[in-house]
């Protein structure tokens, strides 16, 4: 196939979308669409979010160094869309969304409790590389997953949970149906089936 070239752009695609939700001092919420993230490190769990610096979410975030990243579904995808184009100066997003937020675990920051998956961190470093965005290094402390993705076995099903990914523009479901797992090119057989152990630091399949 003949291709085409294109300048130098964000052309990595598809990425996650999530929503971020984080605090200021005084503690008020807020919550913005990120597509700029991913994860950096296994041991320690590290993942990465850039934020443009005059982002309300850039304030609060660099005042308390700590926010959540809550994974939503596919059901949530308007409200995904218009937590990335509305800003918490001048609307209340939490409030239109209607979202229900519960006190986060091990980080001031609260989590959407609509979202299936939430991830709370504690950032550890902030890089400017003098672009657009400063990037915003942050450990993962711990991560609450609705009960109805895990199974007997404490496999936890990522995809049962209608995730969306984010693709030039555009969002998109996650074909449900598995077309491989991690080391399958080589007949490498996992240990229990894949089986992700709730709290356990082995995430083998993540790795
Ligand atoms: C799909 C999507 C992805 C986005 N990704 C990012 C991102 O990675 N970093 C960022 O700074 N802004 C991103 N934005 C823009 C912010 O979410 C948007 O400017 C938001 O209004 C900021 O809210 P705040 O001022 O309340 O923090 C994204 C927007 C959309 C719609």
């Amino acid at each position: 196939m003949k291709k085409q070239t294109f300048n130098g752009s964000t052309m990595l695609s598809p990425v996650p979308v999530v929503l971020v939700t984080s605090k200021n001092k005084k503690g008020e919420s807020n919550v913005f669409t990120v597509a700029w993230t991913g994860i950096m490190s296994s041991e320690p769990p590290l993942l990465y979010i850039s934020i443009r610096p005059e982002r309300l979410s850039h304030e609060y975030i660099t005042e308390t160094m700590e926010f959540t990243v809550n994974l939503p579904s596919k059901n949530l995808v308007k409200l995904v869309d218009y937590c990335g184009v509305k800003s918490g100066r001048k609307n209340n997003k939490i409030k239109e969304c209607n979202f229900t937020l519960k006190k986060g675990k091990k980080v001031k920051s609260d989590y959407i409790e609509e979202c299936p998956i939430n991830i709370e961190c504690k950032v550890k470093n902030i890089l400017k590389p003098g672009g657009s965005h400063d990037i915003f290094i942050s450990e993962i402390l711990c991560t609450h997953i609705n009960e109805d993705l895990i199974d007997s076995n404490q496999k936890i099903h990522f995809d049962w949970a209608d995730l969306i990914v984010y693709s030039h523009g555009e969002y998109f479901p996650i074909n449900k149906k598995r077309i491989g797992s991690f080391g399958f090119s080589v007949g490498k057989k996992k240990k229990n089936d894949n089986i992700i152990h709730k709290n356990s630091k082995k995430n083998s399949n993540l790795k």
